[in-house]
C-alpha cells in the first residue's frame, strides 16, 4: 500500500494481552530495518499504515498506529478529522497526554477511553465515529481481543478481503489480492467487525447494513513490477492493452455503440442540455481532451472543471445537466464532493473510473469502468489514455442516442478508435530517441510544451509528468496564446515540445508550424512531435519524433505516450524515485 503514502509507516500486533508496535519516519524500508532489529511477537492480528502527512510532519511520533494512553487500543487513520482540536482539548482537560501532533490521535484516545471504560470495541468505534467530523477510515485493535479488529469509514475508502479462515481490511484490494480475490465494499458510514471467521457490518447506529460483495478480476501479477524498474514504466507499456480492454465489448461489429452499464434511459439522455466534466490532475486533462470530441459529436455544450473548484463556486447545474466525473482511483475526495454537490442539484452523474468497489462509482448514477488494471505508479499514465477512450465511447454513444451523427460517421470514428492500440504499441516500440533525449536534460531548469486543440491538454499533461516525477519546472500552453505573453519566456536554448496536428486534415497544422518557427527564431530548442510523412516541420525541428497517422481527435492517444516516457526516463536518470515522487500520494482522499 506504500503508493498511497510514503512519508512514514508503522505496524502494531496484538499478542500476550498487549499491543506491540513500531513506527518510523520515511519509507517502509526504514520500518523494515527497525522490525528486523526489534522483531514484534508472533500474532494472528495486526494493523499497518503508510502515511501521507496532513496534521504534523512526517516523524516517528506522528506515524500510525496511534496507541491510546495505557496502551489499550491501537488505531490507524486515513483522512482528516476536522474537529480534532475540540476533541483533543476535551481529552486533555481530562488528563490525557497526547504523544503526537496528529488529528488521528484524537480518535485513538477517544476509542481508548471508551474501551477502557468497558464498552465493547465495535460499540466504542461507533460512538467515536459519531463524534468525528470530516473524512476517515479507521482500523483499530484492542490489547485484550487478540482475534478481532474493527474498522469504519466515512468519505474515505475501506474494503474487506474475505479469505478462508482469515480476513482482511484495507484501503484497496491490492493489499490482500495475494490472499483472496473476494471482497466486500463498505458503504458510507459503516463499521465492520472482523475476526478470522466472521464479518459483521453495521451502520454508525449499530443497525445491520447492506454490503456489496465483488470479485477482483485481476491477479497479483498486475500489481507487481514484473521485471520493470518502475510501475510507471510498466504501466506506460501496458497502454495498448489497457485501451483495448476499455473498448472491448462496448461496440458492435457494425461499429454502433452499446453501453449497457449506463442504466440511464435514452429519453433522459436526449434531454441533456449541458455536460460538465469534473476531475483532478491528469484526469482533468483527459476531460479537456474529451470536451473537444464530445462537443463536436453531440453538439451539447461541455464544460470541464477542476473538482476542487467546482462546488465552491455555486455552479449552474440543473436536472438536465449531465455531470461526468473522471477518476482513476475512484476515491479522490475533491471529485467525490463534486459528485455529491451535483446530485444535490438533481443532475445525473456518470463516473468514468478504474477501480471496482470505489466510492465514486458507488455514489454516481452510472459508471463506465476503464479496464486499465491497477495503476500503482503515482504519476498517472494508462489512467489518462483509458479515460480519454472511455469519454470517447460516451461521446459517440450520446451522438448515437441523440442522432447528432450519421450511423456511418459513428462507425468510422469507432473503427479508428478500435484501431489505436496497435498504433500506441508502435509508438512504444520507437521510443529510443526519446530516451536518448532525456540524457540532454539532466541539468535543465525549465521546459515548455505547446499544443493546440486536443494538443493543448496533451501539452499540459506532458508538463505535469515532468513536474511530478522529474521535479522540473514545466508549463504547457496553447500554442496560439504564446504571442499573448508566454513567448517572453523563450530564451536561447530553452527546450520546447510542440505537438503538431495532422497535416492536411487539420486546419491548425500550418498555424502550429508557424509557432514552431516563432520560438525557434528566438533561440528555443524545438522538439517536435509530428505525424509520419509531415515534412513541412522538418526544417524547424531540432529534434523530431514521429507519430502514427490518426485523425486529430485521436492524436492524444498516441502523442501523450512519448511525453510520459520522457518524464519517466529523465526522472530515472536524475536518480529520483519515479513511483513515489516527493510530497505526492496516489489517492488523494482529503480535500
Ligand atoms: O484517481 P484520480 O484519477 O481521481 O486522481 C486524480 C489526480 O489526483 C491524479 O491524476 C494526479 O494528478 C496524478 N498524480 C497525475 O499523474
Amino acid at each position: 500500500m506504500e503508493y498511497r503514502g510514503y512519508d512514514s509507516a508503522g505496524v502494531a500486533v496484538v499478542a500476550d494481552g498487549a499491543i506491540s508496535y513500531r513506527k518510523k519516519a520515511g519509507k517502509i524500508v526504514n520500518l523494515v530495518a527497525d522490525l528486523e532489529a526489534n522483531p514484534l511477537p508472533d500474532s494472528g492480528l495486526g494493523i499497518g499504515h503508510t502515511r501521507w502527512a496532513t496534521h504534523g510532519g512526517p516523524t516517528d511520533a506522528n506515524a500510525h498506529p496511534h496507541v491510546s494512553t495505557g496502551d489499550r487500543v491501537a488505531l490507524i487513520h486515513n483522512g482528516i478529522i476536522e474537529n480534532f482540536a475540540v476533541l483533543r482539548a476535551e481529552l486533555e482537560a481530562e488528563g490525557t497526554e497526547f504523544t503526537s501532533e496528529t488529528d488521528s490521535e484524537a480518535a485513538a484516545q477517544l476509542l481508548g477511553r471508551e474501551v477502557s471504560a468497558g464498552v465493547d470495541l465495535a460499540d466504542a468505534m461507533r460512538a467515536v465515529c459519531n463524534r468525528l467530523e470530516g473524512a476517515f477510515t479507521l482500523v483499530a485493535v484492542d490489547a485484550l481481543e487478540p482475534h478481532r479488529l474493527v474498522a469504519a469509514r466515512r468519505n474515505s475508502p475501506l474494503v474487506v478481503g474475505v479469505g478462508d479462515g482469515e480476513n482482511f481490511v484495507a484501503s484497496d484490494v491490492s493489499a490482500f489480492i495475494e490472499f483472496t480475490r473476494f471482497a466486500i465494499e463498505l458503504g458510507q458510514d459503516q463499521v465492520v467487525d472482523v475476526t478470522a471467521d466472521s464479518i459483521v457490518v453495521t451502520d454508525f447506529a449499530g443497525n445491520p447494513a447492506d454490503t456489496h460483495p465483488f470479485e477482483v478480476t485481476w491477479d497479483l501479477s498486475a500489481a507487481e513490477k514484473s521485471g520493470y524498474d518502475w510501475f510507471m514504466r510498466k504501466e506506460i507499456y501496458e497502454q495498448p492493452r489497457a485501451v483495448a480492454d476499455t473498448l472491448l465489448g462496448r461496440y458492435n461489429t457494425d461499429g454502433s455503440l452499446k453501453l449497457d452499464e449506463l442504466h440511464i434511459p435514452e429519453s433522459e439522455l436526449r434531454l441533456v442540455d449541458k455536460i460538465v466534466i469534473v476531475a483532478c490532475g491528469t484526469a482533468y486533462y483527459a476531460g479537456l481532451v474529451a470536451k473537444y470530441a464530445i462537443e463536436h459529436w453531440t453538439r451539447i455544450a461541455c464544460e470541464v472543471e477542476i473538482a476542487s473548484e467546482f462546488r465552491y463556486r455555486d455552479p449552474i447545474i440543473t436536472r438536465s445537466t449531465l455531470v461526468v466525473t473522471l477518476s482513476q482511483s475512484g476515491e479522490t475526495a475533491d471529485t467525490l464532493m463534486a459528485i455529491r454537490h451535483a446530485r444535490e442539484q438533481h443532475a445525473k452523474v456518470i463516473a468514468i473510473c478504474n477501480t471496482n468497489g470505489a466510492t465514486i462509482p458507488r455514489e454516481s448514477d452510472a459508471v463506465i469502468y476503464t479496464h486499465a488494471g491497477p495503476e500503482i505508479g503515482v504519476a498517472s499514465t494508462k489512467g489518462f489514455l483509458t479515460q480519454v477512450a472511455a469519454c470517447y465511447l460516451l461521446g459517440l454513444y450520446l451522438a448515437q442516442v441523440r442522432g447528432t451523427m450519421y450511423d456511418d460517421e459513428i462507425h468510422a470514428v469507432m473503427a479508428e478508435l478500435a484501431a489505436t492500440p496497435p498504433l500506441i504499441q508502435k509508438v512504444l516500440d520507437e521510443l529510443d530517441p526519446i530516451k536518448e533525449l532525456a540524457k540532454r536534460f539532466i541539468d535543465q531548469k525549465s521546459v515548455l510544451f505547446l499544443g493546440r486543440h486536443v494538443g493543448y491538454p496533451v501539452a499540459l499533461e506532458g508538463a505535469l509528468k515532468l513536474k511530478e516525477i522529474a521535479y522540473l519546472h514545466a508549463e504547457g500552453f496553447p500554442a496560439g496564446e504564446l504571442k499573448h505573453g508566454p513567448i517572453a519566456l523563450v530564451e536561447e536554448g530553452i527546450p520546447i515540445f510542440i505537438i503538431v496536428p495532422p497535416q492536411g486534415r487539420d486546419q491548425l497544422h500550418d498555424k502550429v508550424v508557424s509557432n514552431i518557427q516563432e520560438v525557434r527564431a528566438r533561440g528555443a530548442l524545438t522538439i517536435v512531435l509530428a505525424e509520419e510523412g509531415d515534412h513541412e516541420v522538418d526544417p524547424y525541428a531540432d529534434v523530431l519524433f514521429r507519430l502514427p497517422k490518426v485523425s486529430t481527435l485521436l492524436q492524444p492517444l498516441v502523442a501523450t505516450v512519448p511525453l510520459q516516457m520522457f518524464a519517466c526516463e529523465l526522472a530515472t536518470l536524475k536518480g529520483y524515485d519515479v513511483d513515489q515522487p516527493r510530497n505526492l500520494a496516489k489517492s488523494v482522499t482529503v480535500e
